[in-house]
Formats: C-alpha cells, structure tokens, sequence
C-alpha cells in the first residue's frame, strides 16, 4: 500500500488548545473520530474576516454535542473567541472555519468510554467563491434515492452516506446529489434544497430526516423582506420535476440556482427570479450582519 503524501498545507489551525500549522497537526489513531466517526461539525462562513451568523451556528453545534452525548468544551463566547483568532491567524479575508468535535481518544468499544475529553479541531480554509458565470448559468443536479441514517438533523461526521451520494453527482459532472425518501424530497449531498410554483417558495418540512441548515432560518427571513410566500411541506419528487425554479443553500453555496435536473431542463433551464431576488438579499445580509 502506498503512504499518505505529507500534508504541506501551511495554513494554522487549533487542535486540543494549541495553535499550529495544519500540516504538523496530528490526533492519534485511536480518536473516536478516526474509528467510529464519533463526532460532529460545523462550517461558518468569514467574509471580510467578520464571522456570518455566529450565534446560530454556534447554537447548533451545541445542539449536535447535546444530540449525540459529547459534553460542549466550551460556551458560545469561547468558540467565538477562538474562531476569531483562528480567522487572525490566516492569510484570506473571506475563509470558512470548520470545527470539529469527537468523542475522544479511547480503547476501541463501541459504548461510550468514561473520562476522556472530547478532541477539539478547528481549521480554516479560503471562501471558495463560486464563479459568476457559473451562477448566471445554474447548476445542473441529479437526484438518488436517500439511503441516509434518519437522524440527518445531527451535524454528524460520519458522512458516507453523503460521501456516496454527493460521488454520483460527481460523476455525472453535476453539482449535487438531490435524496428523495419515500416520494419526497429531503435535502441534498451537502445542501438543503428549495422548490418554486406559481410564485411560491417551498422547503421541505423541518424533521429529524435532514439538516436544518443555517441558510433555512436565513431565507425564511429574506423572504420576509423581499415579500416571498414561503412554506414548510412535504414535498413530491413529481413536484421537483416541475418545478419553476430549484434552489441549493449552503454555507458554501449561499443560494444557487439549479437549471438542469437529471438531464433535463428546470422550467426554461434559466435561473429565475426568486434565486435573483434572494441571492441580492442574501449579499446584503452579508455586510449587515457579519460581525
Ligand atoms: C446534508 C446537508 N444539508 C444541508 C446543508 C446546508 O447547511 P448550511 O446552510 O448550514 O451550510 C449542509 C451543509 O453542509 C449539509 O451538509
């Protein structure tokens, strides 16, 4: 078997209360992260070096410690505080800081071990903006079957189901991977996903089967001041196929218009103008409300 080339990544990150250069950052082989994908994450978007809707992601990565039983090392400020010094100490002004918590080093055993102290990363990485003309074109999706577990709500790293969905869009030079469940959609590889008809805006219900991204809350007040009907419901996969418009958000993303589905044309194969409009209010919440 061939060895891992070594990382040459120069850019700092934070691991277990010390600073370091990524490349010289390692955890040991037995971290529950490592083993059983015992952990969880989150991903904040930095523009300008000013941190994009703290607070909630913050709150939710408490509420993935909470759901999975790994004690939060630290309050909301703390993180804060570390996040911001973690954007210091790197070179973009618009990054992405990823954190991650595990369960901790321990004796392989599936039961949770007593007495160990959650690991703690923290990396940064440049905004990877999308290119314009990519978004002034659309992205082109597919749709698979969600073969996912069903608790989908926990920021989780134990990712394959997602690693093999987000693979056959991949593969078929699109995008993202869109999951239908029993006839209705859920959500997509790395994105929650947004339907229009007639005008109105849909988003699937709020459940345990999927990631209640921070960009939900977001749009649901963007479209409050833009004056979007919006509405939580199941929806059809028949419904996706007809769709005016299809939208992605994500933290990455921000608010994407999809303009081909498996092959086939959305409505005109256009973006259209409720992507338009919420991608404007979403800039604007940008330098309103990073901090
Ligand atoms: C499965 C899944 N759903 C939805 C999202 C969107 O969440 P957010 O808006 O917080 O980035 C993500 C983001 O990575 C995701 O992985």
């Amino acid at each position: 078997m061939s060895r891992n080339m070594t990382p040459t990544d120069q850019s700092e990150c934070y691991l277990n209360g010390t600073f370091q250069a990524l490349a010289q950052c390692q955890v040991s082989v037995l971290d529950r992260g490592f083993i059983f994908g015992d952990g969880v994450y989150e991903v904040i978007p930095v523009y300008g070096r000013r941190v994009f809707r703290a607070d909630e992601h913050l709150a939710r990565l408490a509420r993935s410690l909470g759901a999975v039983g790994i004690k939060n090392p630290g309050q909301a400020s703390d993180w804060l505080a570390l996040v911001r010094e973690l954007i210091a100490r790197n070179e973009p002004d618009d990054q992405c800081v990823y954190i991650q918590v595990t369960r901790g080093v321990a004796r392989r055993d599936h039961a949770f071990p007593q007495g160990v102290e959650p690991t703690v990363f923290m990396m940064s990485f440049p905004f990877p903006h999308i290119p314009e003309q990519k978004r002034a074109e659309g992205v082109a999706c597919i749709t698979a079957p969600d073969l996912r577990w069903r608790n989908g709500h926990i920021k989780s790293i134990s990712l394959l189901g997602n690693v093999l969905a987000r693979q056959l869009s991949a593969e078929n030079d699109a995008t993202e991977t869109i999951l239908i469940r029993d006839g209705l959609l859920t959500e997509a590889s790395a994105s929650n996903v947004w339907v229009v008809r007639n005008g109105r805006l849909a988003a699937p219900l709020r459940d345990h089967d999927k990631l209640e991204g921070i960009r939900v809350g977001l749009l649901q007040e963007l479209c409050g001041v833009v004056g979007i009907t919006l509405e939580f419901r199941p929806i059809a996969e028949w419904e996706l196929r007809c769709a005016d418009e299809i939208l992605l958000t994500s933290a990455t993303k921000e608010v994407l218009p999809v303009t081909t589905l498996d092959g086939q044309a959305v409505s005109q194969g256009e973006p259209g103008p409720v992507a338009a409009a919420l991608y404007k209010a979403y800039q604007e919440a940008k330098i309103r409300q990073s901090r």
